[in-house]
């Protein structure tokens, strides 16, 4: 069988001349996740041998904790971990991370979960965790000469790509499903003036710019042809959780899956932690979280299979809406063999999840956040997840961007004219 063609070191994505020296940092090459295939570093995202998913391999050098805590206070401090120059301050970026992780002690009693901890990514700079893969795409695009930005997106990652572009000096053109929530189509506007709205759902956006990128020169899609150095932006979420900890991993984790990147980089950190001797080996469960309106990798769990079909989206949590997630089947391997699991939750429960984060932690969360809190409930209702173990809930982004989602459901406790006895006809006096 003759290799693709669309994969090759001469397609697109790059503008002329060599890329320069320790452009990728300690990455070493691009490994094909099926056959292990190892192709040299570039704009390629699937295996010449068998189309297998590519990911990043690396020759890490000796890496301390004490080194990483001299850095700034972003993801940037990792940077001998990810595929990125050593001079990467030098760029200008979204300089996205080291967000806050809280005790969440209010919410763990509502769940009955003794030790719990909300990784709160919303505070990111376009305010979800997409700045942390983005900055790491950037990097690559920059580096392999392209001269457009851009990305299929269920709305965070458009965001995100449209701020850094434009920070970067670098034309930007963000394709989005055009029914996607207001506030985060403005979020994307705002940024670039080449947003395009695409007649369909996030599966149909995503074909458009695979097609996109085999033809055009230059373009750098960060989640289709860069994905391997995108990707890789996720791990930061594992190692600032650990570092955190106190350089230790939590027992258990949950964490939303659209695509399943974010989940499987998230363990990948773990990993990597370990092999450094940055933190203790210990095991760790992994738990996926899905909207029952999108829920192929959870479907598949349940059914204890590993073909994962896909389905038309149609849940209230678009971020997650992704009905073939690519992915899927590493997170149904890394859940299984963790000892976690993968459930989903209706919308109406996804909604009480993010009015729960938010009257008990005073964290606002989007739908994202909203699926993953009402799954862990879940997980405890049902026995799957210990109440007694160490765990973090991820947050992946802000419910400013997805006000409609819980505006029906939360008002004023009253409306009254500006008077005391109008405040005490209300019943809310002591
Ligand atoms: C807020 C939010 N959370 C979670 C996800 C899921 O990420 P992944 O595709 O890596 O599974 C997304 C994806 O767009 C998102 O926007």
């Amino acid at each position: 069988m003759s290799a693709p063609t669309i994969d090759q070191p001469t397609t697109t994505a790059t503008g002329p001349g060599p890329v320069r020296e320790g452009a990728f940092g300690n990455a070493r090459s691009l490994v094909c996740r099926e056959c292990r295939h190892e192709v040299d570093l570039g704009p390629h995202y699937a295996c010449p041998e068998c189309f297998g998913p590519l990911e990043i391999a690396y020759d890490f050098p000796v890496v301390t904790r004490e080194e990483i805590a001299a850095g700034p206070r972003n993801i940037w401090r990792y940077k001998a971990l990810l595929p990125v120059p050593t001079d990467i301050e030098q760029s200008p970026n979204t300089e996205p991370g080291f967000t806050r992780l809280l005790k969440a002690t209010n919410l763990g009693a509502e769940l009955g979960i003794d030790n719990l901890w909300v990784k709160d990514d919303s505070t990111n700079p376009t305010n979800s965790f997409k700045d942390r893969v983005v900055a790491c795409a950037l990097s690559a695009a920059r580096e392999l000469g392209a001269t457009t930005f851009a990305c299929p997106s269920t709305g965070n990652l458009a965001n995100a790509v449209a701020a850094a572009g434009a920070r970067a000096g670098i034309r930007t053109v963000v394709f989005i499903p055009s029914n996607l929530e207001q506030p985060k189509q403005v979020n994307s506007a705002i940024f670039t003036d080449q947003l395009v709205a695409v007649n369909g759902n996030y599966d149909d956006v995503n074909k458009l710019a695979s097609e996109i990128a085999g033809e055009e020169e230059g373009w750098a899609f960060v989640n289709v042809n860069v994905r391997p150095f995108y990707a890789e932006g996720s791990k930061t979420l594992g190692y600032e959780i650990a570092e955190q900890l106190g350089w230790r991993l939590p027992d258990q984790i949950v964490i939303p899956v659209a695509s399943g990147s974010q989940l499987t980089k998230v363990h990948k950190a773990f990993q990597e932690l370990i092999a450094l001797g940055l933190v203790e080996d210990k095991p760790y469960r992994v738990f996926g979280a899905q909207a029952t309106g999108c829920s192929p990798v959870s479907i598949a769990y349940k059914a204890e299979t590993d073909a994962i079909r896909p389905v038309k989206p149609d849940t209230i949590a678009k971020s997650l809406a992704i009905g073939n997630p690519a992915d899927g089947i590493y997170v149904l391997d890394i859940c299984r063999e963790s000892g976690g699991a993968v459930e989903d939750v209706s919308d109406d429960e996804v909604r009480a999840g993010i009015v729960l984060l938010a009257r008990t932690e005073g964290i606002f969360t989007e739908t994202a956040g909203g699926t993953t809190v009402a799954v862990t409930r879940k997980l405890v209702e049902t026995g799957q997840l210990d109440p007694a173990l160490e765990t973090v809930v991820i947050n992946t982004g802000h419910g400013l961007k997805t006000l409609d989602a819980v505006s029906g459901i939360v008002s004023a406790a009253a409306t009254i004219e500006p008077s005391y006895d109008a405040f005490r006809a209300t019943g809310l006096g002591a």
